[in-house]
């Protein structure tokens, strides 16, 4: 056992992962005992670390890529976000029980709880991409209710394939579809790395989309997306993904050091200028 709680982010590479900034800037503001860190792990070392988890050496940690899936598997339970996702980014010991979950679907709503609230009211969806970011969306708009939502992908495949998993409220379609249904959502989401790092044109305008649209994007570099410079030229509510990495790592500091952490503008501001330190 240790004296203090440890816990850390594991992944493979891990040089950039920006959740140490966040736990570690909560444990001061805290005054918490405890300490988070950065393991590179290789996949054949996953089940290793896991097993410094049930024998008390860390009270947990964070996973990501590449070992989010492969971690279900090794864990003794998980909630239903994390089954329904496929993925487990949080990990801790609950008695004899190594448990795993998957807070991005959470992360996702506790941001726009607090910055739109007015996001559960929506009936429609329309969700650009399929991929594990999109998984996560799905679970969130489910849960808060959301009665029929597109989604649209470049390989439909993968479009049909969670239609498949998350149920019939699920209506999958060719990205170069999704144009038509923009006027008749409520809430859009960019899941898809478009906007990103390339130039590749988004293949919808928010021009048609209703005045109280939502708009909504995962991606967090660079803060504001080509999608959201659309959806704010045109007047629409946004709200961008470093929201949603903040949020997600709450259930976890609160599991492992006591204390449930708030995000404020203080933290949002330290982890923006990590990311601008970076692209300068
Ligand atoms: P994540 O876990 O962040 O969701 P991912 O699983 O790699 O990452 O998914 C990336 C998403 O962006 C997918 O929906 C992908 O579409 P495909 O399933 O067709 O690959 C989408 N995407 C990435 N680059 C794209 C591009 N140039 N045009 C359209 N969609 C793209």
């Amino acid at each position: 056992m240790v004296d203090f709680p440890k816990a850390f982010v594991c992944g493979h590479p891990i040089k950039h992962s920006r959740s140490p900034i966040i736990h570690t800037h909560w444990l001061a503001k805290y005054g918490l005992e405890g300490s988070y860190e950065k393991i590179d792990v290789e996949p054949g070392q996953l089940a290793g670390l896991f097993d410094q988890v049930r024998q008390g050496i860390y009270s947990g940690g964070n996973i990501t890529l590449p070992h989010k899936e492969a971690a279900l598997s090794l864990v003794d339970h998980t909630d239903d976000a994390a089954v329904k996702i496929g993925a487990v980014n949080t990990l801790y010991q609950d008695g004899k029980y190594l448990v795993g979950n998957n807070t991005d679907s959470f992360g996702f709503a506790a941001n726009l709880d607090n910055q739109i609230p007015s996001w559960r009211d929506g009936q429609q969806a329309l969700i650009l991409g399929a991929g594990g970011a999109s998984r996560a969306v799905l679970f969130a708009l489910i849960s808060a209710g959301y009665k029929k939502i597109y989604l649209a992908n470049r390989t439909l495949s993968r479009a049909e394939n969670l239609a498949s998993i998350f149920g019939p409220k699920i209506h999958p379609i060719a990205l170069d579809q999704s144009q038509m249904h923009v006027s008749s959502s409520d809430l859009i989401i960019n899941t898809t790395s478009l906007g990103m790092n390339d130039n590749s044109p988004m293949p919808i305008s928010l021009g048609a989309a209703k005045s109280d649209c939502l708009a909504a994007d995962i991606v967090y570099i660079p803060i504001k997306t080509a999608f959201l410079t659309d959806a704010e030229n045109h007047g629409l509510m946004t709200s961008d993904g470093l929201g949603m990495l903040l949020h997600q790592a709450t259930p976890g500091f609160e599991k492992w050091f006591g204390q449930a952490p708030i995000v404020d503008d203080t933290l949002r501001q330290i982890v923006l200028d990590d990311i601008n330190k970076e692209d300068a």
